[in-house]
């Protein structure tokens, strides 16, 4: 039989074909536009998430044998609020996990309702992209939009709604709205009141491994597949990437370089970071887990290649790059404000350091540094906490470059641990979407026996100490930077 998952990212929806033993058949991309209609704002259209998916997922099944389609998942961006009216009509466009619009809303729900009232609601604290606050956003902003609103959807639920009809959204990304209890995996009666919505309002919410239905009649008309295929909750992209790099049972970790970078701890059981820095969700094995989100991670390199340099050679700008841990110039990597730890939106993208010596290959490897050291900024939280981690896997884009993950080994000095196949959150889908139909019994038997580790990155004692003095140095810069971040951004 074969599975699909979806990826729905952030510049692309990437779909992945796998069959019953874990091959990968197949993979397709599509992207879509990102708009930025304001400093700080990022918005999509559901509507082109659609197209583009239904789009991916006639290229992605034009060989294939389609009557032994069984099943299809998802990993989604997390956080983003879509609207929709009585008719089931999305009323604007999306506001995405890395919008930062949000700020008053923020203050309100952390310092009037209070970050202990948020906490014991739902394990977490307000972050500006998190839903909860898109959602007062929107009644505070655009009354006429807010008094509209008949369903609130997550990103990949908007997909799973429109190929099985039915509203439904998974522990993992509802643990991300702040809306949600996550030790409880239910809806929070205090937060719907706080937000001034009706549970009706919501979707339905399943693990992720649940069969939501199966598809509509048109959409496997349309795909030409059988209508038995079975729609599968899925997960947040974080969560679905864990579960692609087996990062599923207890004390198990991720890195994911991608537009955003996570750092994602899984747990057996319930635990919060008492100072909330780092993110207490949901995961789809069932169980729980903690993890560190910033918001501009590979996307950091993209801009500084094809935006500043202007060049799409990669990893000839990295060849280049000669003298590890001797770097003078730092990075700090909020091109997007940021969230683990600082949940500063008005924090912004810094070099410093630079010297009439200071060469191209200097600048380019503090770029892929400061990505390194703001994760261990949320690794040094877990560390707080009495988590001990020796090793990661690592996905995402910016897991492609060989340099960059010897950074990320003697920066956090973890044994980075590389899989047969990066592709996270299409991979986690589909592997979601196989245990639902049966394949495999659990999400971590599905783990078990379709990830497998070809290569380790391990850390060097010399390397781990010079990058120590280096983070050490780092870690000073973002609180001297502060107070200006809030000057330049009035
Ligand atoms: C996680 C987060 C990002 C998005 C990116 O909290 O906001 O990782 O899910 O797609």
């Amino acid at each position: 039989m074969y599975y699909i998952g979806v990826d729905l990212g952030t510049s692309a929806v990437k779909l992945l074909l796998m069959d019953g033993s874990g091959h990968i058949e197949k993979i397709v991309s599509k992207e879509y536009p990102l708009y930025f209609p304001q400093p700080g704002w990022s918005e999509q259209n559901p509507e082109d998430w659609y197209t583009q998916t239904m789009a991916g997922l006639k290229e992605l099944l034009s060989e294939c044998d389609r009557s032994q389609v069984a099943g299809i998942s998802f990993g989604g961006q997390m956080h983003g609020l879509v609207i929709l009216d009585k008719d089931d009509n999305v009323i604007r466009p999306a506001l995405l996990w890395n919008d930062g619009r949000t700020y008053e809303e923020c203050d309100y729900l952390n310092n009037v309702i209070g970050k202990d009232m948020l906490s014991k609601y739902t394990a977490n604290i307000s972050f500006t992209g998190f839903t909860a606050p898109k959602i007062l956003w929107v009644k505070n902003k655009e009354p006429e939009n807010f008094a509209k609103i008949e369903k609130i959807m997550l990103p990949k639920d908007y997909i799973a709604y429109k190929l099985s009809g039915v509203h439904c959204t998974d522990v993992s990304d509802a643990s991300g709205m702040l809306v949600f209890d996550v030790k409880n995996r239910c809806w929070s009666k205090e937060m719907m009141d706080i937000c001034g919505i009706k549970e009706s309002q919501l979707a339905k919410i399943y693990e992720s491994y649940e069969e939501v239905g199966t598809v509509l009649p048109e959409v496997a008309k349309e795909l030409d597949i059988p209508a038995s295929v079975k729609v599968v909750a899925g997960a947040g992209d974080n969560a679905a990437a864990a579960v692609g790099t087996g990062t599923v049972g207890d004390g198990m970790c991720n890195i994911s370089l991608g537009t955003s970078g996570t750092i994602f701890i899984s747990s057996e059981k319930f635990g919060v970071d008492e100072n909330n820095a780092l993110h207490a969700f949901a995961h789809a094995d069932g169980h729980y887990h903690l993890m560190g989100c910033m918001l501009s991670a590979a996307s950091c390199n993209k801009w500084w290649m094809d935006e500043i340099i202007g060049t799409t050679d990669y990893a000839g700008e990295q060849k280049a790059i000669d003298k590890l841990g001797e770097n003078h110039v730092y990075f700090l990597p909020y091109l997007m404000g940021e969230r683990s730890p600082h949940n500063n939106p008005n924090a912004r993208g810094t070099f410093i350091g630079m010297t009439m010596d200071t060469s191209r290959a200097d600048m380019t490897q503090a770029v892929l540094e400061g990505v390194a050291f703001a994760l261990r900024d949320s690794f040094e939280v877990a560390k707080s906490l009495g988590i001990r981690i020796e090793r990661t896997k690592i996905c995402g884009g910016g897991a492609k470059s060989p340099l960059w993950k010897k950074i990320i080994a003697n920066v956090l000095n973890l044994k980075v641990d590389v899989i047969e196949s990066e592709e996270g959150p299409a991979l986690g889908g589909a592997m979601l979407a196989a245990v639902a139909c049966g394949e495999y019994a659990s999400v971590e038997d599905a783990a078990a026996k379709l990830v497998k580790v070809i290569d380790t990155v391990e850390p060097t004692p010399e390397l781990v100490e010079k990058y120590e003095k280096r983070y050490q140095q780092f870690k000073e810069i973002y609180p001297a930077c502060k107070p200006l971040y809030d000057i330049i951004t009035k």
